[in-house]
């Protein structure tokens, strides 16, 4: 079933007018296919669950995310019905290419999701081997398939069969710092038709502990010919281009350092292109970026879910703003959507005054 944003509740219409975010950068130098997708930039958002939603997924590529995969959806098709699944395939307005990250163990099962998917308007399958969270892991999905190569196999190529779009796949280093297999992995993938490859540069035992380390995917980016995409802990225009030297990967995927600042895809694609390093949007864009995506958090969701979502959105926003905290606890009790905006508003006039007495 494809749900669309219009049938969801809308009982949150603000007054604000759309905003015209700053022009995406020019087409970049460097760009890579996908399949038939041609993916411009270097810089790609990664899938986050209860982060990367339709509103989020929008907005960095609006800043020039190449590429924006959605948060995982189960392979499990008893849990297809649940409103937080139905979200999840929600792609109005969503620029091409739709990448769906499918989650999963069973080949069969995997296939037929992505299937369904591509019926949901999904132009490309994202597999998830990468995610560590428990409830994936306890049931040898996510991370924890790494570990059994042959079924690894099994999944890729049944997937692959059951499509006609590309099929793309993320992985870990490994299952443990004993066992780093993602060359071997790399190399299954290509063999079954995987045609774009993401590597976070952790184990799956290392969870989010310590720094990523990306000489087991340089190991990666020269074992197969597919596009390797590195991950992990790039938070900076600089960090990026020191991951594409040291992984030699084609391009990197930005996970946690876009939360608050989807303008990071914008500022490293600059840097990238023409080595130069641009400042964050002023305190008067930034007001008007993040009032648009609290807006569009709202109609997505309707008033009592958008409130709550947004919290944390803001919560990234504002973590590095003066009085950010206090603003912040005030924040976090109110549950109207017209509350939230006038109370965004009213914070950024704040900050922007106190910048404009300081000059
Ligand atoms: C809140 C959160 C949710 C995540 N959800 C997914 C997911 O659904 N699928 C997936 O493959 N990885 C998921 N990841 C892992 C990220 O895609 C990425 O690999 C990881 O955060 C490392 O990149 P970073 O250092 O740029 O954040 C998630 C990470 C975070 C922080």
């Amino acid at each position: 079933m494809h749900i669309s944003t219009q049938t969801l509740p809308n009982n949150a219409v603000s007054t604000f007018p759309e905003i015209a975010l700053p022009t995406p950068p020019d087409k970049t130098k460097t760009s890579f296919s996908i399949g038939p997708y041609h993916i411009q930039g270097q810089a790609l958002l990664a899938p986050m669950a209860g982060v990367t939603d339709l509103p989020f997924r929008n907005l960095c590529r609006k800043f020039g995310a190449g590429l924006a995969v959605s948060e995982m959806v189960s392979s499990d098709a008893s849990l297809r019905n649940t409103r937080k699944s139905k979200l999840r395939i929600v792609h109005d307005g969503e620029k091409t290419p739709v990448s769906i990250q499918i989650v999963g163990t069973d080949p069969k099962q995997l296939a037929e999701a992505a299937r369904y998917n591509v019926g949901q308007g999904a132009e490309i399958i994202d597999i998830n081997m990468g995610c560590p969270a428990k409830k994936v892991c306890k049931k040898l999905a996510g991370s924890a398939l790494m570990k059994d190569e042959k079924l690894v196999e099994e999944i890729l190529t049944a997937v692959v069969k059951a499509v006609s779009v590309p099929v793309t796949l993320k992985i870990r280093t490994g299952w443990s710092p004993e066992q780093r297999n993602a060359p071997q992995i790399a190399r299954i993938a290509e063999d079954c038709g995987i045609q774009a490859l993401a590597v976070h540069g952790r184990t799956r035992a290392c969870r989010f502990n310590g720094e990523a380390e990306y000489a087991t995917i340089r190991q990666v980016s020269e074992s197969v010919s597919i596009p390797v995409i590195a991950n992990g802990d790039i938070s900076s225009p600089e960090k990026a281009k020191k991951v594409l030297d040291q992984s030699g990967a084609t391009c990197i995927m930005i996970g946690r350092g876009a939360q608050g600042r989807p303008w990071i895809f914008q500022q490293i694609n600059h840097y990238l292109e023409q080595g130069i390093l641009i400042p964050p949007p002023t305190l008067t864009e930034q007001q008007h970026i993040i009032l648009e995506h609290l807006q569009h958090i709202h109609r997505f969701y309707g008033e009592s879910c958008g409130v709550r979502i947004a919290r944390k959105h803001i919560a990234w926003y504002t973590s590095l703003q003066k009085h950010g905290q206090a603003f912040r606890q005030q924040f976090n009790g109110l549950n109207l959507a017209k509350e939230q905006i006038g109370s965004v508003q009213q914070f950024y006039e704040r900050l922007i005054q106190q910048e404009i007495n300081a000059a």
